[in-house]
């Protein structure tokens, strides 16, 4: 018996290189039961990755059905009879994806809900996608992109060009379920969005990044974060993510937090903690202590309440400080908001 961390099997598309720019799965697959490695094995070998030729999906096709595997089965006839590239990725381990394929699929497997936020070795996935223009004609190579634009004005075609990025936007490629995006190009492919999720107008989430749900997402999830049920990240607001800038903190919020308008988190929270709107919390941001009866006990740095839970997090407006108190009021969620996608 065979034993692989993920099998997918897609179609995707490429430059006139014939290199890969993205891929599209169906049904990715994580940790299959071995008797379904044991077939993919069988007609595909044990490559990472196979651009299976006609024999070989007919093959593939024939033993998933024998084996009660039909809808793969049939998700495998579609996918022979498209004139499309197909591709399958058979990974072995959580290993670091080395193509675009299999930067695909890792990022099919977060959005799928199948692997959390850090649950998956994303290493290096930025050197591995191509820059890729996300066109009305679907994706095209950026640097073929002038030919392309020339091709349709000729033929009186119009070519919108919506982004130019690595991450495509989820939603062409999954849509999870119980969910709402006001604005589908906020939430990047890799992103996990749990079921409940609500993302306004305002709201983004990064790939590796996401919620538990149900959630109300009306700022920004950079990559890496990752927030607990029944958190509330308000109009504008700001989580810092570790790509860039020097942080290495990873950020998380836990349950039923709330994030108010324009205002920024830069350490973990523990559960039902509020941040005042407008105020921006950063590891080192000096934070007075009060106690019940609102009198300062001490200072501290903010990273040393990191993953604490029941703050609420104020800039006082007559002194300018930043105070801390015991947050006696939790966020809830509007029911009929969430419950509803
Ligand atoms: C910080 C926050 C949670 C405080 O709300 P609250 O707990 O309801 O507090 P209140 O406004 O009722 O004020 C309670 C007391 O604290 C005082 N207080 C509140 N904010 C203060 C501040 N920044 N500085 C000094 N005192 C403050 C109030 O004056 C009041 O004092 P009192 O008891 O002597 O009358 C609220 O101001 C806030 O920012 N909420 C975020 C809402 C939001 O943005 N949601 C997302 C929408 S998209």
């Amino acid at each position: 018996m065979s034993n692989l961390y993920s099998f997918a099997i897609g179609v995707g598309s490429k430059n006139s290189r014939g290199e890969w720019l993205e891929v599209y799965y169906p049904a990715p697959l994580l940790q299959p039961d071995p008797a379904l490695c044991d077939i993919v094995i069988a007609c595909l070998g044990t490559a990472d990755e196979v651009e299976p030729n006609a024999t070989q999906m007919a093959a593939l096709e024939s033993a998933f059905k024998q084996n009660g595997y039909s809808e793969l089965a049939a998700s495998v006839a579609q996918l022979a009879a498209s004139k499309r590239p197909t591709v399958a990725v058979m990974l072995t381990s959580d290993s670091a994806p080395d193509t675009v394929p299999q930067g695909y699929l890792k990022l099919h497997l977060l959005s799928h809900r199948l692997v959390r936020p850090h649950g998956t070795d994303l290493s290096g996935i930025f050197g591995v996608l191509k820059n890729v223009a996300w066109t009305s004609a679907g994706a095209i190579d950026i640097e073929e992109l002038p030919e392309h634009l020339l091709q349709a004005r000729i033929q009186g075609q119009p070519l919108t060009v919506d982004c130019v990025d690595k991450f495509p936007k989820m939603v062409d490629y999954i849509v999870p379920s119980g969910i709402r995006i006001a604005d589908a190009s906020r939430v990047r492919l890799g992103a996990y969005v749990g079921e409940g999720t609500t993302v306004m107008h305002e709201g983004f989430i990064n790939f590796n990044a996401g919620t538990e749900g149900p959630n109300m997402v009306e700022g920004r999830i950079s990559a890496g974060v990752f927030c607990a049920a029944g958190s509330d990240i308000g109009g504008g607001a700001s989580i810092m993510g570790t790509l860039s800038g020097g942080g290495s903190m990873v950020i998380s919020m836990g349950e039923k937090c709330l994030l108010g308008a324009n205002a920024g988190l830069g350490i973990p929270l523990g559960d039902r903690c509020t941040l005042e709107a407008g105020l921006y919390i950063t590891a080192g941001t000096v934070v007075t202590m009060l106690d019940d009866q609102k009198q300062a006990t001490s200072k501290v740095k903010a990273r040393e309440l990191s993953g604490k839970s029941d703050l609420l997090f104020r800039r006082n407006s007559v002194s300018g400080c930043v105070e801390c108190l015991t947050n006696k009021s939790a966020v809830e969620l509007n029911q009929s908001l969430h419950s509803s996608n």
